[in-house]
This record gives C-alpha cells, structure tokens and sequence, in this order.
C-alpha cells in the first residue's frame, strides 16, 4: 500500500519484510568494448516488496495491487526518459555522466512517475501522467542531515506542530528540528514559480496544480489572506484531504532527515484511544509507520500522554497524570510507578477552541487564534472576542475534567494511589495565560473525583516534551541493542516487568513503549 514512499524518498527501506528485486551489486556491467549501464535493474532495486500480511494488519482490507504491465510501463517510460536525455551512445564519451549521477536520475525519474501513478490510484482520482515537479526551497535553519547526531531520532507528530529531536555527538545537546503541518494549493504557472523561486520556498508542481507545504505555506497564506489546509485533523490524517499523506510525508522527510545507520530507531508519537467509539488510529499509525520505515527508520509509535509521564514525572517514580493539549486534541494518561494505567484523547484542543469561538462570534478561525496566542490571560478577558475565547476554553477544561472522572471511574485496572498524585500539562494550548489556573478550578469544581491530584503543573518545556521524551526512549533503546545480551538481560527484564516491587526512579520508557496504542 505504501511501497510508493520508499520510492518518494529514493530510499531502500530496511524493513525486515523488505526483499530486494535483484541482487545489491553494482548495477553496471563492464563490456570489453563499450559500458551498458543497467537501469532497469537499478530502478528494481529501488523498488520493496511487501507481503500482504503486513498491508492487512495495518488495517487494510483493500489492497490497490499494481499490475506487472504497470510496472513495466512505468520503467520502460523512465528508461526512455534519462536515455533520451543523456543520449548514451555505444562507446562512453568523456562527458558522459558518472554512473551515480545516472543511478540517481533513475531512481528520481522512476519515483517520480510511480508516486504519480500510485497517488492518483490511492486518492480515488484518475491516473494523472503529468509528471511532479518537487523544487526545494532555501533552508530556514540548519536540518539535521547536516549534524553529527547520535543514533536514535525522536519525533512529535501533531496536528499544526511536527517536531524531531536529536542530540549532537560532540556536546550531547539535545537539537529540534521543527516545521508546520500545513499546506496551502497555488497555481503552478510560471510566475508563480518565479514568485516562489525568487522568496525561495520550496513547491511542489503537477501540471497547473502546486503545493507550497510546511512554515511557506503559512506564511504566503498570512500574506494573502489565504487559510492553509493540513494533512492532519484531530491528531490524525486528514479524511478530508486526498493529498494528506503525499504531504505529510514530505514534511517528514524534512523536519526528520535521513537515518545516520540504517534502520535507526525512530520513536514517534500517537494518540491515545479516542473516546469516541467510532474513531480509531489504526490508518493513521499505519501510514506513519510506512513513511518512516521508508526513510530508513525503524518506527516505534509511544502514546503522546505517556511520553510527558516518562520525561516529566522522574522524581514523583513515574507516578501521575500526563495531559497534552495540542490542537487537534487532549491527550490524557495515567500511570502508576511507570507502568501506564489508563490513556484516552478527546477531539477538544486548540482547534475546537477556534472553531467554536469563530462561530460563535462571526469571525474566521485565524483570527480568533491570532487573539488566543497574542498574549491574552484567561483569567481577565479584554472584550468580547477574548470573553469568548475565555468561555470556550473553560468548556474545554470541564468537559476534559468530567471525562478524566468517567474514564478513571469505569476503568477495571486504575490502581489505588495511596497518596495526591500531579498532574504535568504540555502541549501549544497549555501556553495562554491562567491556563492552570482554570484548569485547577475545574478539577475543585469537579465531585467524585476518583484520585487526589496533589498539584498541577506545566511541563518544563511544554512545546519540546513529547519529541525530547521520543528522542530519549529512542536513545535508550538504540543503548540497550548494542549493549551485550548477557549484561542486558536483568536490567532489560526488570524494566520490561509490568508487575512486581516496583523500583525507584526506574527510567520506564520501555515499559511505557509496551502501553496500548490506537
Ligand atoms: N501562546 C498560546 N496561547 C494559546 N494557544 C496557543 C499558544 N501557542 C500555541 N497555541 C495553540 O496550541 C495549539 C498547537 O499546539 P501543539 O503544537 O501542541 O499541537 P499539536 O501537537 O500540533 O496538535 P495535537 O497534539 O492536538 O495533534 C494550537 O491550537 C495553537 O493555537
Ligand atoms: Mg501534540
């Protein structure tokens, strides 16, 4: 289903499943006279297969196969292509191009044909043979392809925010890597081209049709008054946005880089289980963990709530209540000496609040998160918009209170604290001023509460909690693989061990890694 990635990225997956066409050897063949470069055979090797159990147990029953035909079509065409433009003759002239340059050209022009073919059949659109003209843009910041890191990546998935972490081999800072999860459709006619050049953003083009996507995309659409779209709605792909996945997987590809080792671990995260029984992340984890397998990461998904546990709550021995509130969702999760108890996600965040609040007042969504962010205390509302704003996310917070109640009440296996427990707040909607405030009325304001919450803070980087906790579950796992099996085994095992006398400032994460996700 998505084998079409590892060709986006021109990367050769390291998935266990993965089985190469043809034998990893150099794909050019020495004549006696003449230098026949193997194209066909290069392009195979740029190819995966992937067995049909693995597409059913990312939760698809219908699998779009690609007919061999197709294949050979898509091929042929992409051999015509880059003969056609080089020219090869018979005998290699000295301004022939190097093999590498040849390889990559092929493996460009074979991605580019089959990611049009596949995204065209995957969207449910006609097959489109206009081919995608993908120009990156000036680099806003240093990424991390060109940084000595450790192994081992962390990585937030939200639904405004992505967020990579990784920390540098020489001084050990912990590094981000950053980008929006937006979009924003422009015409791909020739001025605009030039306009896009010349403020160097990056595009991407098929015919007259052109996406500008990540930090560009917001800003031309604050320039022109134009609302972005995303790829993500409610913490998950976008149902309402046939290009979602071509689009968040590139921004991937941007904020995350490519693996220094291949098959480097890659700890991501993933909502919690919504509370709305008709809503499931099975397609969502399933994509992401296809994109990053693609790019030559091992994924491992951890449940957003979890990881502000594991990066926050050290000294309370991985005891309490994590709650992420981000824009397309509250993540909330229990856990008891780090091994997690019980997680939910509710659809209310940031976005709910802007949404709400636009159409209460009659104004656009931006505008209203332009007020929300530009510095306004929740506690002392100026004006009618900010009154509005302030009712809303009181509503927010007494719906995310009652549901904590319902959800702690009813669960069989929520474990008897002894004592007050904290509650840890991260996440973008968490920032406005007399956030906790609120949020502690509300929970006074709640009867029957069924733990004692002994204080409630914010995490100490709300913005960074969720990657930097990824990225150190990333790291402990990547140690704990080269360590030697005979010195990891009673270390390993204790901390995989969900039962038992539990023990003091047990880093946890492996155990939190094992938590139920979506
Ligand atoms: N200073 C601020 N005041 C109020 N809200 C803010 C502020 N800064 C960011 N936000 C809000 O935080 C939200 C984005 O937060 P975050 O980056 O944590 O979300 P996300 O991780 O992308 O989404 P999710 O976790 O829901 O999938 C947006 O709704 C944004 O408006
Ligand atoms: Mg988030």
């Amino acid at each position: 289903m998505f084998g079409f990635l590892a060709s986006l990225f021109g990367r050769h997956p390291r998935a266990p499943e993965g089985v190469p066409l043809v034998a990893e050897e150099d794909p050019t063949i020495r004549t006696p006279h003449h230098r026949v470069l193997d194209i066909k055979g290069m392009i195979c090797q740029a190819s995966t297969r992937v067995p049909l159990l693995r597409l059913l147990a990312s939760g698809r029953r219908n699998v779009s196969l690609l007919s061999g035909e197709k294949i050979d079509d898509l091929i042929n065409c992409a051999v015509r292509n880059i003969v056609d433009r080089h020219r090869l003759a018979d005998s290699p002239s000295p301004s022939s191009p190097p093999p590498s340059q040849i390889v990559a050209e092929a493996r460009k022009e074979f991605d580019t044909l089959l990611a049009q073919y596949l995204r065209s059949a995957q969207d449910g659109g006609t097959s489109d043979a206009r081919p995608f003209e993908i120009v990156d843009g000036k680099p806003r910041s240093k990424g991390f392809d060109d940084m000595q890191l450790e192994l081992g990546r962390g990585l937030h998935v939200g639904t405004v925010n992505l967020c990579a972490a990784a920390r540098l081999k020489s001084v050990g800072d912990v590094v981000y890597g950053e980008q929006r999860n937006a979009f924003l459709d422009v015409p791909a006619d020739e001025s605009t081209k030039k306009m896009m050049r010349h403020l160097g953003l990056g595009y991407i083009a098929q015919g007259e049709n052109g996406y500008i996507a990540g930090e560009g995309a917001e800003e031309l659409g604050r320039i022109f008054g134009k609302a972005v779209r995303r790829p993500m709605k409610n913490g998950t792909l976008s149902p309402d946005e046939p290009v979602a996945l071509f689009i968040l997987s590139l921004l991937l590809k941007q904020v995350l880089g490519y693996p220094r080792a291949d098959g480097e671990m890659c700890v991501y995260s993933v909502p919690a289980d919504p509370v709305e029984s008709d809503r499931n992340y099975i397609y969502h984890r399933g994509a992401l963990e296809s994109t990053l397998r693609s790019l030559g990461y091992t994924p491992r998904p951890m449940v957003e709530s979890h990881l502000i546990v594991s990066s926050e709550l050290k000294d309370q021995d991985y005891t309490g209540i994590g709650v992420s509130c981000g824009a397309g969702m509250v993540n909330v999760g229990v856990a008891y000496k780090g091994v997690p108890a019980l997680s939910f996600s509710t659809l209310r965040g940031g976005d709910w609040v802007d949404q709400s609040v636009a159409e209460a007042v009659g104004i656009s969504p931006e505008k209203v998160r332009e007020i929300k962010e530009g510095g306004m205390d929740l506690r002392r509302p100026n004006g009618r918009l900010e009154g509005a704003i302030a009712i809303y996310y009181r509503n927010l917070l007494a719906y995310t209170v009652e549901t904590m109640r319902q959800k702690m009440s009813d669960a069989q296996n929520m474990p008897s604290f002894a004592k007050g427990v904290p509650i840890v707040c991260a996440g973008g909607a968490c920032r406005i001023t007399g956030f906790l405030e609120m949020f502690k009325d509300e929970l006074e304001k709640s009867r029957n509460f069924p733990v004692r919450i002994e204080f409630i803070r914010m995490a100490r980087d709300p913005i960074h909690a969720v990657a930097s906790a990824c990225l150190q579950a990333a790291l402990e796992e990547t140690a704990a693989q080269t360590e030697a099996p005979s010195a990891l085994a009673p270390a390993t095992l204790e901390r995989a061990a969900v039962s038992g006398k539990p023990m003091k400032g047990l880093p946890s994460l492996l155990k939190l890694r094992n938590s139920k996700v979506a």
